[in-house]
């Protein structure tokens, strides 16, 4: 069977600490194989202890962000060697919230991606178009974004995730032809343009009861999961169904 990636993006959530030492203990209880949880930072060292407490050899870690370098200047970010002490392996970069709601600019997500990749975490980095449109509208906006934020990088230690802006929110409409389709032409440009071979997820409104439409495609790697990933029946739910 194939292989697949779950990754689990909690936002800004849970609110409380007790509420997220609750959520990452069920996760826990429930990996029998790797998943990718991305608590925000505060979080981080709490999931941290319970992982190595828990022993929770297949839970790995991400983060939502990073900024570039070691130490310096920067009010208010995080860097890759402060998350890789708390065994972060991952981060979420260019999430369309980041790109939107925070104005993050596609050089700035370029400058992440290679210090990121530098530093030897991967980076999970988000794509996709804001408005339903064509594929091949879709396609210029993605492309464009793949071209300024990996500028001809080479570097496998990389994961892409198609978020098509306008399915993200936990339950909005999704298009699972329309997403096969263009995971393949990421896929395959890619290759063809930077001779990388990497995986790419799929991201929007990810639910129980959506996924048997995505699962049936091979071309799908794996997902990554906002809103479904806070209810406890849901997260066992993807687990069990997605690998
Ligand atoms: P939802 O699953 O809530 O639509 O969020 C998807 C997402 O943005 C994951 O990064």
């Amino acid at each position: 069977m194939k292989k697949r990636i779950i990754a689990f993006n909690w936002k800004m959530n849970p609110s409380d600490a007790k509420s997220a030492s609750a959520l990452f203990r069920f996760a826990s209880k429930y990996a029998k194989q790797p998943i990718i949880v991305a608590p925000p930072f505060v979080y981080l060292p709490l999931v941290s202890g319970l992982k190595s407490k828990l022993h929770s050899k297949n839970i790995f870690l991400a983060a939502q962000d990073a900024f570039v370098g070691s130490s310096g200047a920067f009010t208010g970010a995080i860097s890759p060697a402060m998350l890789s002490e708390f065994g972060v392996s991952y981060v979420i970069v260019g999430h369309s919230e980041r790109r939107y709601v925070f104005g993050e600019s596609d050089q700035l997500i370029h400058a992440k991606i290679s210090g990121l990749q530098d530093f030897g975490i991967t980076p999970i980095l988000c794509v996709g178009e804001r408005k339903k449109s064509s594929f091949e509208a879709s396609w210029k906006i993605v492309k464009n974004q793949l071209d300024k934020d990996l500028k001809h990088a080479k570097k496998n230690n990389l994961i892409i995730a198609y978020e098509p802006v306008w399915s993200i929110g936990g339950n909005k409409p999704t298009d699972a032809s329309h997403s096969v389709r263009m995971i393949s032409k990421i896929k395959s440009f890619l290759h063809t343009a930077y001779s990388i071979r990497v995986p790419v997820l799929y991201g929007g409104s990810v639910n129980c009861k959506n996924i048997d439409k995505f699962l049936q495609y091979n071309e799908i790697d794996g997902y990554l999961v906002g809103s479904a990933s806070l209810k406890k029946d849901q997260l066992s739910c993807l687990i069990n169904k997605v690998i």
